[in-house]
């Protein structure tokens, strides 16, 4: 049975949650689930904005139907083709024949890519400013290549001053009935979630994420409709303002995270000995990262979050210890950047990590060591317990200075 939701007179939600899925894109664990939004516009015109993934196929065609009040649909408006959205397109354009599909020069290939369909015939090209009329809703389109696709574009109600925003602003999490940010706890039951999902499926495109973020900033927004989580439609400003950070790699944290590999505990107590002594200096929120335990997703969310980083290996197979090795992949996939850092390694016979470490951080930008790192051998002693309070000192200083 259909369940969609009036955003205003003329323009529904016609999304749904899915709390079944372990893992997003098979990789991110999504304890909340996370909701697909599509949009419909009724007009003289209608205009169904994305449609969603798979899962859901079902209650978004009830919705559709429900949506339409036995109108035809006229468009269908593609803002991102990954199939967590345009997996049911196929089954629309089948369905709905007499709709004209509207999207922008790399749109077509892709939908010919996924679908078997003749298209052509039927597709409308957009460019960047090219605008649509719907009757009273005239609507323009924002291209945002790379937010998180190269055929990304945003849509822009100039009618409700509603920006169908695609990935962007979007976060893990199903919805519970609440599909405004301003009907929910977001800061505090949201927000870690959005940077997660932020920095692991976007965060590798800061700056395409500016670009886009310069050509919101000239546009009226009074709804923000992502395709993922809640609605905006109040403290826009403030989000934007947290894009504004991540998309610049800017820390929210004037803090240190601490990722740990360790197999019998040792270098385990070399973080606890640093982080001890970070809190006597004053330092507050600070954080060890279990590698092998904690979802490197979530490791890569703190990085981003936190302004002084700490990697603590074992040394393993003569390398770094495997779990540490990922995290540090995927911070150098992700492109993070402009973090103060240090490295502590431990070895019994032959300690290798630190250097190893220090060859990825190198290839990554602006990554400033702060101290030369710390080797341990086997089990911290005083020579190492003195260094390991030293170094906290150095990072309190340098948070202290820069907060
Ligand atoms: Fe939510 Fe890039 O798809």
């Amino acid at each position: 049975m259909y369940c969609t939701k009036k955003i205003t007179s003329d323009l529904i939600w016609l999304g749904g949650s899915d709390r079944r899925l372990a893992l997003f894109e098979n990789v991110y664990p999504i304890p909340r689930g996370v909701s697909y939004n599509a949009y419909l516009i009724q007009d003289e015109k209608t205009a169904l904005l994305d449609t969603v993934d798979q899962a859901i196929a079902e209650r978004f065609f009830e919705n559709l139907e429900h949506a339409l009040q036995g109108k035809p649909l006229n468009y269908v408006i593609v803002n991102h083709m990954e199939p967590d959205h345009a997996a049911t397109l196929g089954t629309v354009l089948s369905r709905y024949p007499e709709a004209t599909v509207i999207g922008n020069a790399k749109t077509l290939p892709m939908i010919k890519q996924f679908f078997p369909m003749e298209v052509e015939g039927r597709f409308q090209a957009v460019k960047e400013g090219d605008t649509l009329s719907l009757g009273r809703h005239e609507l323009t389109f924002v291209m945002a290549p790379l937010v998180h696709w190269p055929e990304v574009m945003m849509t822009y109600d100039t009618t409700e001053k509603a920006l169908f925003s695609a990935d962007a602003f979007g976060t893990f999490g199903a919805m519970d009935g609440n599909i405004f940010a301003d009907e929910v706890n977001f800061e505090q039951e949201w927000l870690d979630d959005a940077r997660r999902y932020y920095t692991n499926i976007v965060g590798k495109y800061g700056t395409p994420v500016q670009n886009v973020l310069k050509k919101a900033a000239g546009l009226d927004i009074q709804y923000l409709c992502p395709l993922h989580g809640p609605i905006w439609r109040e403290n826009i400003g403030w989000f934007l303002e947290k894009y504004k950070r991540w998309s610049t790699y800017t820390p929210e944290a004037w803090t240190a995270a601490i990722f740990c590999g360790s197999i019998y505990g040792h270098t385990e107590n070399a973080c606890e000995i640093l982080t001890s002594r970070l809190a006597e200096k004053g330092v507050r929120h600070v954080r060890i990262f279990d590698v092998s335990h904690t979802d490197v997703s979530e490791q890569v969310s703190a990085a981003f979050q936190c302004s002084h980083l700490v990697f603590a290996s074992a040394t393993y197979n003569g390398g770094i210890y495997t779990p540490m090795e990922t995290l540090l992949l995927e911070l150098k996939a992700h492109a993070l950047q402009n973090r103060t850092v240090a490295l502590i390694e431990n070895g019994s016979w032959g300690p290798a990590a630190a250097r190893l470490m220090a060859k990825h951080l190198e290839e990554m930008k602006g990554m400033e060591q702060i101290a030369p790192p710390i080797t341990i051998r086997s089990a911290v002693k005083e020579e190492q317990y003195r260094k390991l309070e030293d170094l906290a000192d150095l990072i309190a200083a340098d948070i202290a200075a820069e907060e």
